[in-house]
Parts: structure tokens; sequence; C-alpha cells
């Protein structure tokens, strides 16, 4: 890590959590979602698309907590389920609700491994993880699942012979097509042992498609561009998983805590938790 000279209103902040090689003058992903969950791990570049972002669509802040509940519910789940191991791809920047704070408290012996390809939510991770046994966090792409799924951090975390719980929470929206989602999923399905679970939520269009453009423009900046999918896309990458109850819904209305919300579609991720039907 070094220090770094960050903008904040009229003063400049020394902040001492830049891992080396982070570009500092071009937007992330992994910040602006931190930005919009009012995380303090964001640089002025981030915040600047974030407000832009939200001036367009007001409602992101409340979406991407709707997300992150929605992750907490999944996880939750999956643990109730029996499930002791998560990977968790395209993690982010640790923040409320990290998932084996959830599956640890319905069993502590959960392990968890995290994966990012942003330095700056893997250096996070490592330093939160620090003596925490059974939960890593490491560097890769998720796109290259044979390089995930061998990296030695996570063979010491998960067991391929025990059930497996894959989370891709708001990441495959950052895959294109070219990349070839729906072979990526079942790579890791594919390498899950029998008994295993998939939970996804991914950005579609939802009631509002102008702005969903408008908002697929501004990660245009970013090194990550999104895909947003229709639901039949969505559906699509779900081969080979048999879905719980409700099945893919938009993420709100996925298992509420609190009643179903009057208009779900208000929240444009289609979610859904299934188990490997072998
Ligand atoms: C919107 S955040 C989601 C974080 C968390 N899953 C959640 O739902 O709260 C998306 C994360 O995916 C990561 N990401 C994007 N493309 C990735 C890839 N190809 N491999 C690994 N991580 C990726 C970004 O760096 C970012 O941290």
């Amino acid at each position: 890590m070094r220090s770094s000279g960050q903008e904040t209103g009229d003063h400049v902040q020394t902040v001492d959590w830049v891992p080396e090689g982070v570009d500092l003058d071009r937007p992330n992903a992994a910040r602006v979602y931190d930005y919009y969950l009012g995380g303090a791990h964001n640089f002025a570049v981030d915040r600047q698309l974030g407000d832009e972002a939200i001036a367009h669509w007001p409602e992101l802040p409340m979406i991407m907590r709707a997300n992150r509940a929605f992750l907490r519910r999944a996880v939750q789940y999956l643990a109730g389920s029996g499930i002791r191991q998560f990977l968790d791809l395209g993690s982010g920047i640790p923040t409320a609700g990290n998932v084996h704070e959830v599956a640890r408290a319905v069993d502590p012996s959960c392990t968890v491994a995290y994966v990012d390809r942003d330095p700056i939510a893997v250096a996070h991770g490592t330093a939160l993880l620090k003596g925490v046994p059974g939960v890593v966090a490491i560097q890769a792409d998720l796109r290259d699942p044979a390089a995930v799924l061998a990296h030695p951090d996570v063979r010491a975390t998960i067991d391929p012979d025990q059930p497996l719980a894959v989370l891709m929470v708001a990441v495959l929206h950052f895959v294109s097509d070219e990349d070839d989602p729906a072979r990526i999923v079942a790579a890791y399905r594919d390498a899950s042992a029998p008994g295993s679970a998939l939970a996804i939520c991914h950005s579609t269009q939802g009631e509002r498609g102008d702005r969903a453009a408008e908002h697929r423009q501004f990660y245009t900046r970013t090194a990550t561009p999104m895909t947003m999918r229709s639901r039949a896309q969505v559906a699509a990458l779900l081969d080979g998983y048999d879905l719980v109850e409700p099945g893919l819904v938009y993420m709100a209305a996925w298992r509420p805590e609190e009643g179903l919300p009057a208009r779900p579609e208000v929240y444009p991720g289609l979610a859904a938790v299934g188990h490997t039907s072998r």
C-alpha cells in the first residue's frame, strides 16, 4: 500500500490504503459501488461518475442497497440449506454484511473465498481477513474459472468434494457477450460437487429502459463496461440449476423480509438462487 493525496472537497487528504498500480484517474466499478453504498474507499473520479449517474437515476443508491440485501438473504438461505463453502466472485470492497459474517452467523464453520479483479477490493479484503481462518481474498478474473479454482488460496479454502455455493451477485453484467457468461457459469457449475448452488443477481433494464441505457453509458468510462441482459438472457445463464422459490425475480422480490415491495420492478436487478440438478 502507498500514501496518496485524495481530493475531498477543498481538502487534500492522505490515504494509506492504495495498492501500487491503481489508476486514480479512471473511475472504477468497485469504488463507484462503494460510493453508492456510502463507503469511504473511493476517489473524486469515482464520486464524479456516481454523482452524474445519480443525477440521472436518483434511486441508484437505494437499488445498490437492495442488491446488497439480496446477497445477505441469499447467503442466509444457502447456509441454512446446509452449504458450508462459498465462492464469492466479484466480491467488491468489503462492506456491511460481508459473506463470511452472514454465513458464519448461521454456522461458524463456513469457509469463504472472495475473488475480485480490483486490487483495492482485494487489499481491503486481505486486511479485514488477517488472522481469520478459513476465509481468503484473492485477486483474479472470474472469466478464467480454471485459474480461479486452481489458485492455492482457493484450494486451501474450498474442498472440491463438498457442496459449494457460487455467488455471482452484481458482477455478470460486467462480463461481455464476447466473453460468453454462460460458458463461465457452466464451468463453475461443472467443477462443483453434487448438492452445490448458485446465487445470481444481474442488471436488467427494468421499467425504465432509457435510464438503464444512460447508466450503461457511464460505465464505458471504466475498465468494465456493462452489458444489461433481458430476463430470457439471464434465465439462460442458470442452465443446470433448479431454482428455489420464487425463481428468477426482481431482487427486492426474492424472499423479502419485510413483505413484497409494491413495485419490485423499481429495483431492476434479476435475482435467483438454485441448486445443481445433479
Ligand atoms: C457492483 S460490485 C458487486 C459486489 C458484491 N458482489 C455485491 O453484490 O455487493 C462488482 C464487483 O465485481 C468486480 N468484477 C467485475 N468484473 C470482474 C471480473 N471479471 N472478475 C472478478 N471481479 C470482477 C468489480 O471489481 C466489483 O468489485
